[in-house]
């Protein structure tokens, strides 16, 4: 043992006490430490002294250390003086633990005492550090930059605490420096950092030697040796000869036009030198368009190119060379437009129908024209059709409004399909169009148009009421309620009475009825306006005159107004017993109330006393002497007069005149006698009677007929009213005015009969009309006759009519 350990082993053992001392003052157990690598039997401690036993005392009390099962026995009492029993690896129990405790029991019999004994082994720095591989081979390529770092194998030592590894250094070089870094445990490790390029075309390899050193007080350390081997580096990427590619493709091209030709260069040789090529960023879009040769670096068209769709591509391509070193440039693709899409129109709005009054200038529709070509080819042009009142008038952009140029008339034009024509400039130009289907809708515009500016009917009296007079028609070009026409007449008065009872009209044919049966003699013409009306709103109508004629009939007979036929007295005539031939004896004045030829009435004598005697003028009526008076003619004459019309078939009427040729108005009176002396006048008595008789009867039954119909019907059906009602002539002061042939001209010669009877005239029409049934027609046709009681004797001699017509004698001037 040299002077150095003998100065430690006192330290070790001055400082093992001191511990120990301490331990037992504290603990009562006893406690040792002990450095590893003892040789066996070297003392540990003096324990009978600690435990104050001596030697002998420990002996005797068999004091012994107790292992534990399996436990390795490191220690012996040998004497008062505890020992090492076999040499103690502090690495080998505790590894790299920091703190090496061994734990023995020491037992002591009679009285059985156990101590413990607490042994801290403690660490001697007896291992130098050790690398895992005593070489290490880095691959450093010349390209690695300066300050690139390569992490170094960890160097290892058993030993804990500053015998472990406290640092590495590394032989001085040109290239490297060395970084120690620390792990979280603590542990350290180093990192070469390079500290210059390396070129592998000067040094091909540089060797390095790195030593770990620990910290014990008699340093350890190891080494390794570092090949680093410099790499040869792709020193060239590929170079593209142009960083953008431009390149300009008309649509519709073809697949495999070639688009563009990219082409790179790489300066290394081989495989460095060997580029492909490929798309490193294209859209999902474009990849369906492009493809690009691998080897050659044509893109060529594969899809569709659409202009319309997409007219720009940006495509990345990349050179790649053998060792994956890389470059890119851009390819722009400007697809260029063809006029392959024809305009289209299309139609935003229309407001149809277009009502007829629409003013010119009305905008009716916006168009708008697309055209997806660019430039040129999507100029547009629209025009529109020129026979149509419409225009196109360009509006914002590509929008046109289509407005009207003129008045529409649905009546003359009801629809319109106007054709609408877009085309582009494009070369050469496309163009479509479009047809519009414009419809005009109806405006009650037209009033109703009569056919004829005025109407004329001509009816003959004594009508059938209900039977069409005539027919008026108007027409309305406007559509359907515009255009539908409704008659009706404009309500007046026709000789004070509403014309509504003699006229009615159905409203849809404009077919005019009769209400009444009409009489000439009461008028012969009225006016009526008959309005048309169509059923738009408001309304529009419009009328004409309807002018009624009413035609005669002879349905009057002739009426005598002299002699009158009124009273019993008998009217006579003088007759100068002088009268020379042709002189004027008297005169028979007759009317008719018809006119024409139904009233030109000529006179007959149809009896005489003495026939040749008198002659009376065809149509004066006018009595004269045929041949002188002589005395031997009898003094009294009388004469039957036929008065007749010329209708047809004609009417006539006889009367009686009485002349007496005589001087002396003192021998008239015997005249009376002559009618008793005629020789019939017994027979004529008779047959008055018998007639008056026949009449009474007649009278009452027909008197109870309607009594009986009153209370049956209440229902006043006064057919023969009228009949029986009228009365005997009533001459108003225009019968006074008789002109040359005694026929009278007044219009007014039956208001007589109309203003007595009319009220009941006008009942029975009313219901005759609706009942269909036309009794009053015959009613009326034979009033006429009936005012004229002379006709209902026609067929008598002319003695009986003598007793119902007195003449007087009448004298011309
Ligand atoms: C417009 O066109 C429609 C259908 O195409 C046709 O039925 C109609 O008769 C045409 N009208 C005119 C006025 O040409
Ligand atoms: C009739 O004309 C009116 C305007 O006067 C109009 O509103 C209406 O629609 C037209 N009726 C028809 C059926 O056309
Ligand atoms: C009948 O028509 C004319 C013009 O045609 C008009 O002046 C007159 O007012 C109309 N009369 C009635 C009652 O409608």
């Amino acid at each position: 043992m040299g002077r150095i350990e003998r100065i430690v082993h006192f330290h070790v053992a001055f400082w093992i006490t001191l511990i120990a001392a301490f331990l037992r003052v504290c603990h009562g157990d006893l406690s040792y430490s002990v450095q590893e690598e003892m040789k066996k039997g070297s003392v540990v401690g003096n324990i009978a002294k600690d435990l104050g036993l001596g030697v002998k005392g420990l002996s005797d009390r068999k004091a012994r250390i107790e292992i534990e099962r399996n436990g390795r026995r490191f220690l012996d009492v040998q004497g008062g003086e505890l020992v090492i029993a076999e040499r103690i690896d502090r690495e080998e129990l505790c590894g790299s633990k920091s703190s090496c405790p061994l734990n023995y029991e020491l037992v002591l019999e009679n009285p059985l005492e156990l101590h413990r004994i607490a042994l801290q082994i403690v660490d001697v720095n007896d291992n130098a550090p050790r690398f895992p591989k005593n070489e290490m081979k880095l691959e450093i390529s010349e390209s690695a930059y300066k300050g690139a770092r390569y992490p170094l194998d960890e160097a290892h030592d058993s030993d804990v605490g500053r015998n472990g590894i406290q640092t590495y250094s590394l032989e001085k070089n040109e290239y490297f420096t060395l970084s120690v870094q620390s792990n979280s445990d603590g542990s350290k490790y180093g990192e070469l950092v390079l500290d210059k390029e390396l070129d592998r075309e000067q040094q091909q390899e540089v060797t390095l030697l790195l030593t770990a050193s620990d910290g014990g007080s008699s340093q350890r350390s190891g080494t390794a040796v570092i090949y680093v081997i410099v790499l040869d580096a792709n020193d060239n990427r590929p170079v593209f000869t142009e960083t953008i590619y431009k390149a300009s493709l008309p649509e519709n091209s073809p697949s495999d036009t070639v688009v563009v030709t990219v082409s790179a260069t790489d300066a290394d040789e081989g495989a460095n030198g060997e580029v492909t090529y490929d798309f490193s960023r294209i859209s999902d879009k474009a990849a369906r368009l492009f493809s690009i040769d691998n080897i050659s670096g044509e893109i060529k068209v594969i899809g569709p190119i659409d202009y319309e769709d997409k007219y720009e591509y940006e495509l990345r391509v990349q050179a790649k060379d053998g060792a994956g070193l890389t470059s890119n440039a851009k390819v722009n693709i400007e697809i260029t437009d063809v006029n392959d899409n024809a305009p289209e129109i299309y139609v935003k709005s229309l407001n149809v129908p277009i009502p007829e009054n629409t003013p010119p200038g009305t905008e009716v529709g916006i168009i708008n024209v697309q055209d997806k070509d660019n430039e040129g080819n999507r100029q547009l042009r629209c025009s529109i059709q020129q026979n149509a009142p419409f225009k196109l008038n360009p509006s914002i952009k590509n929008y046109y409004t289509l407005v009207t140029t003129a008045e529409l008339d649905r009546e003359l034009v009801g629809e319109y399909n106007v054709t609408i024509t877009a085309t582009d400039e494009g070369s050469p130009p496309l163009s479509s169009s479009k047809t519009i289907h414009l419809s005009v809708s109806d405006v009650n515009d037209n009033p109703p148009v009569f056919e004829e500016q005025s109407y004329n009917a001509y009816v003959s009296e004594n009508n059938k009421p209900g039977s069409s007079v005539c027919s008026v028609s108007a027409r309305d070009p406007d559509w359907r309620q515009n255009g539908t026409v409704f008659y009706s007449l404009l309500p007046s008065e026709v000789n004070g009475v509403a014309l509504s009872s003699y006229l009615s009209i159905n409203g849809d044919t404009g077919v005019i009825h009769a209400v009444r049966a009409f009489d000439y003699e009461q008028f012969r013409s009225f006016k009526v306006q008959v309005v048309a009306r169509d059923n738009g709103s408001p309304p529009l109508s419009s009328n004409v005159t309807v002018s009624v004629f009413i035609t005669d009939e002879n349905d009057n007979s002739p009426q005598i107004l002299y002699p009158t036929p009124e009273g019993n007295s008998f009217m006579t005539e003088m007759v100068p017993k002088a009268a020379l031939s042709g002189s004027l004896l008297s005169k028979v004045i007759a009317v008719d109330a018809d006119s024409g030829q139904n009233a030109w009435l000529s006179y007959q004598i149809v009896k005489s006393t003495d026939p040749g005697l008198f002659t009376i003028g065809l149509h004066s009526g006018e009595i004269r002497a045929q041949r002188d008076i002589s005395e031997s003619d009898s003094m009294k004459q009388n004469l039957v007069i036929s008065v007749k019309d010329n209708g047809q078939p004609s009417l006539s009427t006889t009367c009686a005149v009485y002349l007496v040729i005589s001087d002396n108005l003192a021998e008239v009176p015997e005249l009376k006698d002559m009618s008793y002396e005629e020789n019939n006048s017994k027979l004529t008595s008779y047959l008055i009677i018998a007639l008056v008789s026949v009449s009474t009867f007649f009278l009452t039954f027909i008197i109870l007929i309607i009594a009986v119909r009153l209370c049956h019907r209440r229902k006043p059906r006064l057919l023969f009213d009228g009949a029986v009602a009228i009365p005997s002539a009533y001459l108003p002061p225009n019968y006074a005015d008789v002109d040359g042939t005694g026929t009278l001209r007044s219009t007014y010669n039956y208001d007589a009969y109309m203003t007595t009877g009319s009220r009941t005239s006008d009942f029975m029409f009313v219901t005759s009309y609706n009942d269909n049934t036309l009794p009053s027609a015959t009613t009326l046709k034979r009033s006429p006759g009936d005012n004229s009681e002379c006709l209902n004797f026609t067929s008598l001699d002319f003695t009986d009519t003598a007793s119902k017509c007195s003449t007087l004698a009448y004298y011309m001037g």
